[in-house]
């Protein structure tokens, strides 16, 4: 069996999808296995931007198995969406499997997630509004829509029904919302039952039969460590557990499955939404930073919060996550900046200082940034291809990182573009690196 997780090691955003999609040619299957629609990955291949949503990145490659799994939570409406769009620019979508056990985002609680924000008023988590946290509720409540319902007409009529009126309360102002007509909603479901038909599947059975096969199997995170709803930054993360241990419930697998764990994240920080984030930056350098970057969210346009490295959030996703490997992005954006700063610890309301991830929200919620400067480049890192292209402040800086996190660095992203990558020596020591092909048995 040969299966790599990758997960984002920060608050999302980390370039997730750049790296999934870059190891995906060297892989027979992509499963995602948390999340839904909140996620975007922009992707550039030869030139050309794809944005993706659901749908794992690799898709992008002609013959890679493509897996919604069970974990993830799917509007039927922005999938199908998707799968247009990517047929009219004829991309084969047909090996795309989705679980017939993953739940749907039903319009009410589309209404409910904004309906529960603006009632939060200043507390608000700064949800994506797609659903999300309301869909997963209803899961835990044993009340969800999953996708197998939507072939069965009287089922899902009856869950409908069962699933709403509980929420009657709270769905009274929207009464008279049409996406609320029952009728309606039971008929516009079947049809995109119909449309989805031939896509779904046991996806847990069919990933069991590949990686007996020894087929290789990338498992991709959405969001990242510090959004997972049990060791994020409750209660300002998403619904679901972006960690490398969901990735086995998520897809039905079972942990000695995964051989691999890679953590992506970025060269500095970002974050969206509300929430604490020590090593924020409030002047010109986050605005540079975030022009620089393309910092705005791929699914909401959002502008994104800007910060220095944080590698007391780093060094705790790497333990949540058990890192094997460290995927650092971007690093081609803080090319300019004389000097770079990047946070080494925390100082608490009363000056205690932490090495280590405050378990306690109050402490975090207080906590400032401990930054240690260091020299910055000037140099255009886009044309590197090694590490001893780039410049020696660039170097010291990921030797930085890696001492720091004590997780070998194996990839380097130098650039927007797919080639703009620079392989380590570690990197090639990974299943993925060392060229590792495609198993001929699963193809
Ligand atoms: P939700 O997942 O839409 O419920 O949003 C909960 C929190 O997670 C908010 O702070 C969102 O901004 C954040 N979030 C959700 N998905 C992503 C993502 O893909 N990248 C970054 N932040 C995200």
């Amino acid at each position: 069996m040969s299966g790599v997780v990758i997960v984002g090691a920060q608050w999302g955003d980390e370039g997730k999808g750049k790296v999934t999609d870059l190891l995906a040619e060297r892989c027979d299957a992509v499963v995602r296995f948390q999340g839904g629609n909140n996620a975007g990955h922009t992707i550039v291949k030869d030139g050309v931007q794809w944005k993706l949503h659901l749908i794992p990145s690799g898709i992008l490659h002609p013959g890679t198995t493509c897996v919604i799994g069970n974990g993830v939570v799917i509007d039927p409406k922005v999938l199908i969406e998707e799968l247009d769009a990517l047929r009219a620019r004829n991309l084969d979508v047909s090996g795309l499997r989705i679980s017939a056990n993953a739940h749907l985002i039903m319009p009410y609680h589309l209404l409910l997630d904004s309906a529960g924000e603006a009632k939060l008023g200043s507390l608000q988590i700064g949800t994506t509004r797609r659903g999300i946290g309301p869909c997963y509720a209803d899961k835990a409540a044993r009340l969800g829509i999953r996708v197998q319902d939507l072939l069965d007409e009287k089922i899902l009529k009856k869950k409908i029904v069962a699933a709403m009126e509980p929420k009657r309360l709270s769905l009274r102002p929207f009464e008279k919302d049409p996406s609320l007509d029952l009728k309606s909603m039971v008929e516009e479901h079947l049809t995109y039952g119909h449309r989805l038909e031939r896509h779904i599947a046991d996806t847990s059975k069919l990933l069991w039969e590949m990686l007996e096969e020894k087929a290789c199997v990338i498992f991709e995170g959405a969001q990242g460590a510090m959004l997972d709803i049990d060791h994020g930054t409750y209660p300002f993360v998403t619904s679901s557990n972006p960690l490398a241990g969901a990735a086995c419930v998520g897809a039905g697998v079972g942990p000695r499955a995964i051989d691999e764990v890679w953590g992506v994240s970025k060269a500095y920080t970002t974050r969206v939404g509300s929430g604490p984030f020590p090593s924020e930056l409030h002047d010109e350098t986050a605005e540079e930073i975030r022009r620089r970057g393309g910092e705005f969210g791929t699914t909401t346009g959002r502008p994104r919060r800007t910060g220095w490295l944080d590698l007391v959030a780093l060094r705790y996703a790497a333990r949540l996550n058990t890192l094997s490997a460290l995927a650092i992005t971007k690093l081609d954006v803080l090319s300019g900046l004389s000097t770079i700063k990047v946070c080494t610890g925390y100082r608490g309301a009363e000056g205690a200082e932490f090495d280590d991830f405050p378990y306690h929200q109050t402490v975090l919620h207080h906590a400032r940034a401990e930054l240690t400067e260091v020299p910055g480049w000037s140099e255009d890192l886009g044309e590197c291809t090694s590490l001893s292209d780039l410049p020696k402040a660039a170097a010291d800086y990921l030797e930085l990182i890696e001492d720091e996190i004590g997780v070998p660095i194996a990839l380097i992203g130098v650039g927007p573009g797919r080639e703009q990558v620079i392989w380590t020596e570690a990197g090639r020591a990974t299943l993925l690196g060392s060229g590792a092909q495609r198993s001929q048995s699963a193809l």
